[in-house]
């Protein structure tokens, strides 16, 4: 596993973004796999930015996202689809036949999970996966203590997220919201390279125990230690103790 500590929050922007459009640039056909949340966002500018100087053949891509909320509409600012609408599937130019995304309306969720991940896998095998993590160690929205070998399906939000969407999409509480996601298995056995991606220090012992520390499903991250080609990008705070454990070696 390759793991890169930047010396900023901005040159860790710009490595990610960097990393993405070399993969894009050197597969004109890849299929990529995009994370939402804080942490891409600023990942994206930087990716719509080098691709405004830079720009490169983005017709034959073919993005998708790992996660969505459910009983939110596309249209809300913070569903995973308008985000990656406007953070990188406009920017870039990428087709819209070519933007595979659940809907995240649809009646019966469970059904839509398994129909997101066979439109996804009929376009092969995916490039690149790009993960956040969470600070529970979610990937995408699979929450601790989620089976290793579960494929795509409905799992539910950690309370802090649920809370902040409510609060800044002013969505009732009564008004049920999911984690339609891919699982954990998707995600390890569909990805030819991942790439996990994490800033700010509150994210600093989560990375550090998911690199470091057991394999186990109540850190679902930690998966990614068995995954034969997962590059690992941190700034300086969220690498903070993974810097010491690379240096005592
Ligand atoms: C969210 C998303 C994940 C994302 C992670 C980190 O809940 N479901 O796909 O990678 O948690 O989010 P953030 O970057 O906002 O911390």
């Amino acid at each position: 596993m390759k793991i890169t500590i930047l010396d900023n929050e901005q040159a860790f922007f710009s490595r990610a973004a960097f990393r993405i459009a070399s993969e894009m640039a050197a597969n004109p056909k890849a299929l990529m796999g995009l994370s939402t949340g804080r942490t891409t966002t600023g990942i994206h500018a930087a990716l719509a930015s080098l691709y405004s100087q830079y720009p490169f053949d983005t017709s034959g891509l073919t993005v998708f996202a790992v996660d969505e909320i459910t009983n939110m509409p596309r249209e809300c600012p913070a569903s995973c689809y308008y985000l990656l609408l406007q953070q990188v599937v406009k920017p870039l130019g990428i087709r819209p036949e070519n933007f595979i995304m659940p809907d995240p309306m649809a009646a019966n969720a469970e059904a839509e999970c398994r129909d997101f991940a066979r439109r996804v896998r009929r376009r092969g095998e995916t490039s690149l996966q790009v993960l956040g993590i969470g600070e529970n160690g979610h990937l995408g929205f699979n929450q601790p203590g989620t089976p290793f070998g579960r494929e795509a399906w409905m799992s539910v939000m950690d309370e802090s997220l649920d809370e902040r969407l409510r609060r800044e999409n002013n969505i009732a509480p009564d008004v049920p919201m999911g984690g339609l996601t891919f699982g954990i298995r998707d995600i390890m056995s569909r990805s030819e390279k991942i790439l996990l991606v994490a800033n700010g220090a509150a994210k600093a012992q989560v990375v550090e125990q998911a690199l470091f520390g057991p394999v186990t499903e109540a850190l679902p991250a930690s998966v990614l230690q068995l995954h034969p080609d997962c590059e690992v990008l941190l700034d300086k705070a969220a690498g903070a103790l993974v810097e010491k454990r690379l240096q005592a070696r």
